[in-house]
């Protein structure tokens, strides 16, 4: 477990927002292309609201062991595994020999991970835009990490906002 990290990946407007009714609000391939080289091979813990909010032909997410994190006692959902915990979750997928479980929100799922430390590497698309929305990523100090990697992308006919794919290390 050693050599292993929990990694959070998500992608955050100018003004923080992640979601607007329970939906993500931009179109971008190049990050989509991102986020599934990213995870993919990997455990993806996610919020029920998030879960429930991929279109259904698109989830589980292939290739990925889904997690989903409930207090619903009763919640399942088809080839996807349910905790009540985001640290059982965790736990569960650095057992299960996994050297980069992703934490692939939703805000409240962020929010938990931030707050507990429980996340050693993030991965944020920040879109060059503003949008009204209804979920924003939480606030983190960026004193206490470091950013290591930056990838500018232009907007293009397939992306219509610029983006940049930031990591930042917890130091
Ligand atoms: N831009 C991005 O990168 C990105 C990524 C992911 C999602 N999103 C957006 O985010 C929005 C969804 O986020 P959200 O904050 O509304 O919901 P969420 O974080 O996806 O899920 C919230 C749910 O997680 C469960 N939960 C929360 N805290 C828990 C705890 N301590 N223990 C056990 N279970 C717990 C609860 O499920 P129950 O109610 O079933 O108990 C809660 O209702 C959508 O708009 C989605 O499109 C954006």
């Amino acid at each position: 477990m050693n050599n292993s990290r929990v990694s959070l990946i998500a992608a955050v407007a100018e003004n923080g927002v992640i979601g607007r009714n329970n939906d993500l609000i931009w179109h971008l391939p190049g990050d989509m292309n991102f986020f599934r080289t990213t995870t993919t091979g990997h455990h993806v813990i996610m919020g029920r609201k998030n879960y429930e909010s991929i279109p259904e032909k698109y989830r589980p997410l292939v290739n990925r062991t889904n997690i989903i994190v409930t207090r619903n006692k009763n919640y399942s959902a088809d080839n996807c595994l349910i905790f009540h915990s985001l640290k059982d979750a965790i736990d569960h997928a650095l057992n299960a020999g996994d050297e980069e479980p992703f934490i692939i929100g939703g805000g409240q799922i962020y929010q938990l991970a931030l707050e507990n430390n429980f996340i050693e590497r993030m991965y944020l698309t920040h879109v060059h835009e503003s949008f009204d929305g209804d979920t924003f990523f939480p606030e983190f100090d960026e004193d206490q990490w470091n950013l290591t990697s930056v990838k500018m992308n232009e907007a293009d006919s397939k992306n219509i906002h610029p983006f940049t794919i930031s990591v930042y290390d917890k130091k």
